[in-house]
């Protein structure tokens, strides 16, 4: 698969647009408005300056020649592959396929979401192709992290779960794991509780973020401690997955401890908006 759709360019979808034009692929992202088209334009050519300059790419300007970004999702009509990257809320993302099930015309194309939790089956079943339909789960940075998750739904086909596998694998030269199609799959549903319970060590007092985030470090070997693993997710996306999570198991140690929902609603999301556990820039 050569011609990739991107749908929501912000921290993960300007990811994979970027690692699929490294690839040599022709991208086509897809924004809300004409500011976050620009938001992802921006994020882009950021990254691969930054890739150019440390030597990982010979020129930025290569790359981002093979990539589009865009504001009408008609521009989605010829992909083969239409990775969805967009806020993580169901109704969002349901409405979001039913629309790529009219927009997107090639037959066989793969209609993907990148969603942390929400169960694929949930956006299989309102497009008239649920067989071609799967979770492809990448993770945050895409340009750096090998790992990506194949979620087939009860009813994806093996032939999608195949050319997706090729196309990560082949296409991307990532890794691929296989997960059911339940909430978290296989990393968030061992990271979410283990970042919700330094949130709530933080939240106690029983220790700082600086000394909880040292300890898993120096401890225990991690590159980054949990809460500023929070704020590298976004605080948002990190409430998110734990109440699809919390829906999917009614389990407490999914449940989203208090200062993580009033900090979500205080606005500071972590890197994304400069202020989460730490402060940036
Ligand atoms: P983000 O908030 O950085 O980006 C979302 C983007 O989607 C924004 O730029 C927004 O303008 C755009 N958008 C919203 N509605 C849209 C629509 N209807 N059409 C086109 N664009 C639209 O969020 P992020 O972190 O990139 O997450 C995106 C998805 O990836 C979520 O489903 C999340 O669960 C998943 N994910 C996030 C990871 C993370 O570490 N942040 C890791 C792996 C998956």
């Amino acid at each position: 698969m050569k011609n990739v759709g991107v749908v929501g360019g912000g921290l993960m979808g300007s990811g994979i647009a970027e690692v699929s034009a490294r690839a040599g692929q022709d991208v086509v992202v897809v924004e809300s408005s004409d500011d976050a088209a620009k938001a992802a334009l921006g994020r882009l050519e950021k990254s691969l300056q930054r890739a150019e300059s440390k030597g990982k790419i010979d020129s930025a300007d290569a790359v981002l020649a093979r990539i589009q970004v865009v504001t009408d999702l008609d521009a989605l009509a010829d992909r083969e592959v239409v990775v969805e990257a967009i806020v993580e809320d169901e109704t969002a993302k349901v409405e979001l396929f039913k629309r790529l099930d009219t927009v997107v015309s090639a037959p066989d194309a793969i209609l993907a979401s990148n969603t942390s939790s929400i169960p694929i089956m949930k956006l299989g079943v309102v497009t008239s192709r649920p067989t071609q339909v799967i979770g492809i789960h990448f993770f945050n940075p895409v340009p750096v992290l090998q790992l990506v998750e194949l979620v087939p739904s009860l009813l994806t086909s093996a032939d999608t779960t195949a050319r997706s596998r090729a196309w990560v694998q082949d296409g991307l030269g990532k890794q691929a794991i296989d997960c059911q199609d339940r909430a978290g799959f296989v990393v968030n549903s061992l990271l979410i509780p283990f970042i919700l319970s330094a949130i709530r060590m933080y939240e106690s007092g029983f220790a700082s973020a600086e000394d909880i985030d040292r300890g898993l470090v120096l401890g225990a070997a991690h590159p980054q401690g949990p809460l500023a693993l929070a704020d590298l997710i976004g605080l948002d996306t990190t409430k998110a997955v734990a109440e699809s999570l919390y829906e999917e198991f009614k389990e407490p140690l999914y449940a989203a401890p208090p200062l993580l929902q009033r900090m979500v609603d205080a606005g500071l999301l972590g890197r994304k908006t400069g202020r989460g556990f730490y402060t940036y820039g």
